[in-house]
């Protein structure tokens, strides 16, 4: 061909969806570029068609510290690509950890004494379960796989080279249209005791990042292989390294929590008002929801034990109602948060964070839109930006509980 024909490509450029994609995984996980990448990576791939047959789509070991977002990236995938993260099935290794413990995940051999009652949890069927006309792809996640069975550890090797799965009464599972996720938090604790010198402190920031950051990859790589066997290793297409969540990152985290919450408010049949965090407050959760050695592992808890217990014996009590906004403060003398309305709200025009690709989705939310101003608690209270009446909002007669687990 001459060169005058030669139309020269992009391989880099990835499709719309693709982008989507990224941008969707991006407003729910903070930081940890390197999964995100991988995530989309093999999304990508999958939707091109061109994974290997006869294997899994990808087999991913994500390592690092505990409360860095390991399993939540899972579960965020599993809500933008099919509106609910229980479109993860997830295997908690720790559950498994005696080889007879394996007929829970596959079924004991008829004929069996409680062959009955036992209900695979990896069948053909739970893992079809969430697929939709536009997307086939299964996730899968084995969460601390450090815990797992020598019968489990078997199982499992099958299932990273040939995708396919025999249950208890020899069933086949195809697990090649499946995403093979494993966490392990191995190597964990040597990465916050680089990370705090040893002494329970961190680092003085003067230490250059990049070289704190190559040094966690090397801690979590080398523990995985010392405990892992090479013919383990050898079966995972990508290891990705989860990196501790500096405070500001920790922040962003708790922002993202905290719009998860007021979601919940909204999504509540009386408790359609917006609640707004002076800066003390909010530090004071991150005080006590994260910190170095647990990442932001126990900030779900903060939230729920300072913020939406309180609200809803607030809601509960009459206290607060539709169209209230409510200031959430810090106070010092009787160190807690204390609560206060501070005038009607005029919001409540929202739309959902609309799931991706899936339209089964859409009705999950009973239909209604929600967007929540963005940041809306990031800053403190600033003044209602319109001054419309709120909208009686028709209530989803649903409650989503699944975005707060
Ligand atoms: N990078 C992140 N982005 C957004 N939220 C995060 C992130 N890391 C942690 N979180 C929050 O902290 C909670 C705990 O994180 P997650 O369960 O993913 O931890 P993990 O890395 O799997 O830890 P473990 O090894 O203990 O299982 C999540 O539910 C989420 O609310
Ligand atoms: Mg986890």
């Amino acid at each position: 061909m001459s060169a005058a024909h030669m139309q020269h490509l992009d391989p880099s450029r990835r499709s719309a969806e693709s982008g989507e994609f990224e941008t969707a995984l991006r407003r729910k996980i903070v930081g940890q570029d390197e999964a995100v990448g991988a995530l989309v990576d093999i999304y990508q791939v999958f939707r091109a068609g061109l994974h290997s047959p006869g294997r899994p789509v990808g087999n991913l070991l994500f390592l690092g510290p505990t409360g860095s977002g390991k399993t939540r990236i899972v579960e965020a995938m599993g809500e933008i690509l099919f509106g609910d993260p229980r479109a993860v099935i997830k295997v908690d290794c720790a559950e498994f950890q005696h080889s007879h413990e394996i007929a829970k995940l596959i079924g004991s051999p008829p004929g069996y004494l409680g062959h009955r009652e036992t209900h695979p949890l990896i069948t053909q069927e739970t893992l079809s379960l969430y697929h939709t006309e536009n997307l086939k792809l299964s996730l899968l996640l084995f969460d601390e796989i450090e815990k797992a069975s020598d019968a489990l550890w078997q199982l499992l090797l099958g299932i990273l080279d040939k995708a396919t799965l025999t249950l208890g009464d020899n069933r086949r599972v195809d697990l090649s249209q499946t995403l093979i996720f494993m966490t392990s938090n191995l190597g964990g604790s040597d990465i916050s005791t680089l990370m705090t010198g040893g002494l329970g402190f961190v680092q003085p920031s003067d230490k250059p990042s990049d070289a704190m950051d190559t040094k966690v990859e090397r801690t979590a790589t080398e523990a995985a292989k010392r405990k892992f066997s090479p013919e383990f290793m050898n079966r995972i297409d990508k290891v990705v390294v989860f990196h501790p969540l500096r405070p500001e990152q920790l922040e962003k985290v708790l922002d993202i929590e905290l719009d998860l919450v007021q979601r919940r408010v909204l999504d509540t049949a009386r408790g359609q008002f917006v609640f707004r965090l002076t800066r003390a407050a909010r530090e004071f959760l991150l005080r006590e929801g994260t910190d170095i050695k647990y990442g932001a592992r126990h900030l779900k808890r903060a939230i729920e034990r300072h913020v939406v217990y309180p609200l809803a014996n607030l809601l509960s009590t009459g206290q607060i109602m539709v169209g209230d906004i409510l200031s959430i403060d810090w106070d010092s003398a009787t160190q807690q948060l204390s609560f206060a309305r501070t005038g009607e709200s005029t919001l409540v025009t929202l739309a959902p964070p609309a799931p991706l690709f899936a339209t089964q989705a859409i009705s999950a939310w009973g239909g209604r839109s929600i967007e929540i101003p963005a940041q809306a608690n990031a800053r403190e209270a600033q003044a209602p930006a319109s001054s419309a009446p709120p909208a009686p909002a028709p209530v989803a007669a649903k409650r989503r509980h699944d975005t707060q687990r």
